[in-house]
Order: C-alpha cells, then structure tokens, then sequence
C-alpha cells in the first residue's frame, strides 16, 4: 500500500508560516558529529525521511543515535565500523558525507556510491581529489571507494567544481588533518558555511567559509556541541512559489531573504510583490493573478537553486509570456516536465533548457512525484489546476519537505493524502 496526495486545485493559498531547519544542512550537522568522540546534539533537525536514513547509516558506523522530534543527539565514542552497508549508503547522497569523518577519525573508510535522486551522472571526483591532496590513498574495491592515510596533511586544493558535498567533505577531513588546508572554488552555499560554524564551535578553526575560499587549519580533536540548523532556503522559496502560482498571499516567518537574493530578484521581475518583515527575517508575497514570464539559470549559490528550478518552472506554467530555465548544476534536471505536461502545461525539455508558454490553465490529472524537488513541481502544479489531482510516488516528498500536507491545508489548500489500494495487497 502506498501513499498517494489528492490536491483539489485552484484555491489560493494564504497564511504565514515557519519553515524546518534545513534538509541539507541538517544531514551536514549530522554527519558533522561523526568527527568528535563526545557527544552532540543538533536542533531544528526537520522531521523528514532523508534524517530517519542518514541516522541509520551513522548507527552502522557505531554511533548512539537518539532522535526526539526536532532534535537530535549523536555520540559516536569509537568507530566501530570504517564501512557503512551499502543498502543504507544507497538512501540517500549524503551518506557518502561519513567518508571525511572516518578517514580522519581511523585512518581508512570505504562507502560505496551513494543513492539520492536521479537527476544526474553525480560523480565523486571532486570528493576524491581533495582527500587525495590531504595525502590519502584512493582505490575501488567491488562497489566500494577505498580511502587510505596514515596520517592527512593540509594542502591547497582547487576542486573542478565547486561541488557542495565535496566541498563538505574536503573540509570534514582537513578539520583534524596536520597543517593547513586551502579550497579554492569551494561551495559557497549557506549551509557549508552553516556547517563550518558548527565545526568552529567543536573546536575547528576554519574561515572563509560562506566564499569560494575556504581556510582550515587542522586541529588535534574536536568537542561537543548543542547546534541549531538554520531553516530551510528551499522549503521557504517552494511555498513562496506555491503562493504565486495560485494567486495568493504567504508569509514565511523565517523565510531569511539573504540567502534568496536570487529568488525574489526573480520575483520583481516578474510582477510579484515581496515584502521583507520582522527584523528582516520573514518574507511575503503576494501576487495578482497575472505575473510575467521570466528568463533565469539554475547555478551554484548565489545563482538561482537548482533545487528551486523545478517549482519555478510549475509556477511559470501560469505566467504570462514565455519563460526559459537554463539548468547549469545538474544534467538531468528536467524529468519534471514529462509531469506538468500531463497537467496540460505547454512546456519543452530541451534537455538542459525548459521553454515554458505559460498563462495556460491546468487541469487535475494522475502525476508522479519523481525526485523530491520534481514532487514540489507537481505540488505546486496540482495547486493551481483546476480539479483532481493524483500525485503518486511521494515517499520522494516525504525525504524533503516535513509535515507537506498538514501545511498546505494550514494555507487553505485543499489537499489530503490517502492510501493506494494495490491488488493483492
Ligand atoms: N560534481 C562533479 N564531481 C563531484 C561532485 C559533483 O562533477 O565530485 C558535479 C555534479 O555532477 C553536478 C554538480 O557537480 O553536476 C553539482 O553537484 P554537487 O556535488 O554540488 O551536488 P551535491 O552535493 O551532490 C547537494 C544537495 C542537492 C543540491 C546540490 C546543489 C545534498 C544532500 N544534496 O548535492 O540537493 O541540488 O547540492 O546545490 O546536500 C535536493 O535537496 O533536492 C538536492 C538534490
């Protein structure tokens, strides 16, 4: 039996709300943890699948891992396991995150290729290229990736790409490594930043974090802490486009319009209203029916998200004009357009560029929910349709957006999630 959302669309949606902590930074903060041997404790934690999973894969390594609602405690005394199974390496991309803690808590860690969603070829050069300028030795043994070093010694690392994880890993095992560390095109996303503060509060000491440069100079250990997670960037700009393409009038309480620059630029270009509120924390916007068509490209931050590319596209499915999304981040973004045109959206994958004829209405039908952010397309598209809509394969949803159904319906939606009766089960 499987869950399946049922959106009666065309309501505006309406309301304020308080987005989770972020889903990628908290599996940063968790994996975070694996580097010290005293205990931690993380709050803000979101309440979603991907956390259920990355704390298995942190149990199989040998951490005590307690989770009461938002918060999470992770102790990790010894490392009782270099080698997480790969069933649980599969769930999810971050699991490959244990990778920098065990190589430099152990000396050797070993971690298949991780899972996540399908959205690309999501190789690991980056990640491996930086432990081997801190001196490891990498091999591939069956499935597995082989890390090997006596001991690690900064260095200056140019990564290819500014790859977020890489960046995160990178930074993990040059954290405790002898000397220091230089990244040079490093991620610059918020929640590396985020993830580099919470390491300078273990007894880290990184700067530059948050730039394209990143210092670390390596420490003998690190020590607890109790970390908050910061909300969560892309679930604040998801409502917000939820709330434009059905007319409406939303309020993100912790909606941190710095970290959206890109987004609410997007905004004003298109004719929405954004207001800044509450010591310049909360965020609002409300829009008119008609907004206008717009052209953007999905890079790395601070360009637009690529997480975001996907729901920008739904909501540009109701704007006047024509729109293009050129997605530079990932080389198979675009599986979502397949869904939105079931929807009845005029809508062309053009491989890595979406052409969207908007202002065309959509009507309810059966779609798939097929990687979390292409879930949040068909959200958002199933929300301004008019009628049914089915939305199928939402255990995608359920890894990235917490308590989904629950706030929409806060927001005057009219949505409801149900049980898929199978034959035979
Ligand atoms: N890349 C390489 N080599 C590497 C790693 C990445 O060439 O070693 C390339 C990828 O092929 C891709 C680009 O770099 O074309 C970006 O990948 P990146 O490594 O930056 O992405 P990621 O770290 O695997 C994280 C988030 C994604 C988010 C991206 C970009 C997690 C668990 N995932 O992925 O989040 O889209 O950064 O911001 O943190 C999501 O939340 O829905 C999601 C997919």
């Amino acid at each position: 039996m499987n869950d399946y959302l049922l959106v009666n669309g065309g309501r505006p949606l309406k309301g304020e709300l308080i987005v989770s902590g972020s889903k990628n930074g908290g599996l940063y903060a968790i994996a975070a943890a694996l580097l010290t041997a005293s205990p931690v404790t993380i709050h803000n934690i979101p309440e979603i699948a991907d956390v259920l999973e990355m704390a298995a894969v942190c149990r199989s390594i040998g951490s005590q891992v307690e989770i009461d609602g938002n918060t999470i405690q992770i102790h990790t005394p010894a490392i009782l396991s270099n080698s997480p199974p790969n069933d649980l390496v599969a769930a999810l991309r971050a699991s490959f995150l244990v990778m920098g803690p065990l190589l430099a808590r152990t000396g050797e860690a070993i971690c298949a290729s991780p899972g996540g969603d399908v959205i690309g070829v999501r190789p690991l050069d980056v990640h491996l290229a930086g432990f081997r300028a801190l001196g490891a030795e990498i091999t591939q043994e069956e499935s597995s990736w082989v890390a090997k070093a006596k001991s690690l010694t900064g260095d200056r690392i140019f990564l290819d790409y500014p790859s977020v994880l890489g960046t995160v890993n990178v930074m993990f095992a040059a954290t405790l490594s002898i000397g220091t560390t230089t990244i040079i095109n490093a991620a610059a996303e918020p929640e590396v930043a985020m993830v580099a503060e919470m390491l300078n509060q273990m007894g880290a000491n990184i700067n530059g974090h948050g730039t394209s440069l990143i210092n670390i100079t390596g420490v003998k250990e690190l020590h607890g802490v109790e970390f908050e997670v910061k909300p969560d960037r892309i679930e604040t700009g998801t409502y917000l486009l939820a709330g434009v393409a059905t007319g409406g009038d939303i309020s993100i309480i912790n909606g941190q319009p710095k970290e959206l620059d890109s987004l609410l630029s997007k905004f004003n270009e298109m004719g929405v209203k954004v207001e800044i509120f509450s010591s310049m924390e909360g965020i609002r916007v409300s829009a008119l029916k008609t907004f206008h068509g717009i052209a953007l490209q999905a890079v790395p931050y601070p360009g637009f998200p690529t997480d975001l590319h996907a729901p920008m596209a739904a909501t540009l499915t109701q704007a006047i004009g024509v729109s293009t999304i050129h997605e530079r981040v990932f080389d198979n973004r675009t599986a979502y357009v397949s869904q939105l045109r079931q929807l009845g959206a005029k809508i062309i994958d053009g491989g890595q560029t979406v052409i969207i004829d908007g202002g065309v209405p959509l009507i309810g039908t059966s779609v798939r929910a097929l990687d979390i952010r292409a879930g949040a397309a068909v959200v958002i598209g199933g929300l301004a349709a008019t009628g049914t809509t089915k939305i199928f394969d939402i255990e995608h949803l359920d890894r990235g957006y917490a308590h989904l159904t629950e706030r929409l319906v806060n927001l005057g939606a009219d949505v409801k999630r149900c049980k898929e009766h199978i034959i035979g089960d």
